[in-house]
């Protein structure tokens, strides 16, 4: 039995003063909630602010929403997951479709970072998923494969025994239209059968989140879909009502 991971990516959002309200409201409203996972992902500056109000509550962890490909060192601007790892994180998002699009991350940098993060003690949260015209041209498999591939190369079998995998459509990201729960399981499923042929131990016990505009009206469906073990919120978890709304949705789920 896999246990439900939630989590929030607040992508480059915030203010110490919003960051506050956020996380009040958030561990207000978790409270008693059990059967769940969750970790919230806020920009670097404050990280050291969330993971010190996170200190007397444990039942939420705090992820980086992106490390360094290269160990410490003359990398002016980057930090590195043993920093990240050092502060208090637990998980760090590897390879978000806006690191791999905005900013040009290829297959081959993500699974550095990837490796990067286990070698920290990180459990990394890979992120993978096709374009629109990916997914009209018949090739969602062929792009997912490639991703994961390129962390096999990279990290060996074991890769995926200490990590979560994040589908994440590209369409689906910020849109409004999250996948339907069928189209999204079908992508998962995938997932665990390419991880399988490689571990089928680590398969069996990898979590496999869904992001791309889940809501809490949507979240229980997709959640109680076999092989999504939760998900990985942006918008909705910017709004402590929402986010909690969808921890909730993973709990029952
Ligand atoms: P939205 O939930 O805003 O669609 O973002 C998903 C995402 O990119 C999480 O990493």
């Amino acid at each position: 039995m896999r246990q439900p991971l939630v989590m929030g990516n607040w992508k480059m959002n915030g203010r110490r003063s919003t960051v506050e309200t956020l996380l009040k409201g958030v561990i207000a409203e978790i409270s008693g909630l059990s059967g769940v996972e969750i970790a919230v992902c806020p920009p670097y500056p404050y990280l050291g602010l969330v993971i010190e109000r996170l200190a007397a509550n444990e039942a939420v962890a705090c992820g980086a929403q992106d490390v360094s490909a290269y160990a410490d060192g003359a990398y002016t601007g980057d930090v590195s997951a043993g920093m990240a790892r050092d502060v208090g994180c637990r998980f760090a998002i590897i390879g978000h479709s806006e690191r791999r699009t905005l900013f040009g991350e290829s297959d081959t940098v993500v699974a550095q970072k990837f490796a990067r993060a286990l070698a920290a003690d990180l459990t990394p949260v890979l992120c993978v998923g096709e374009t629109a015209a990916e997914r009209d041209a018949g090739r969602t498999q062929e792009v997912v494969l490639r991703q994961l591939s390129a962390v096999f190369r990279e990290c060996g079998s074991g890769a995926f025994e200490r990590a979560v995998v994040a589908y994440e459509p590209v369409w689906a990201i910020g849109t409004g239209r999250a996948a339907s729960p069928d189209e999204a399981q079908s992508v998962h499923r995938y997932i665990r059968d390419v991880i399988a042929q490689q571990s089928a131990q680590a398969a069996g016990r990898l979590r496999i989140l869904y992001g791309g505009s889940v809501k809490a009206q949507n979240a229980r469906e997709l959640f109680g879909q076999d092989d999504i073990d939760g998900g990985l919120i942006g918008g909705a978890s910017l709004v402590a009502a929402d986010f909690v709304g969808i921890c909730r949705a993973a709990c029952i789920g």
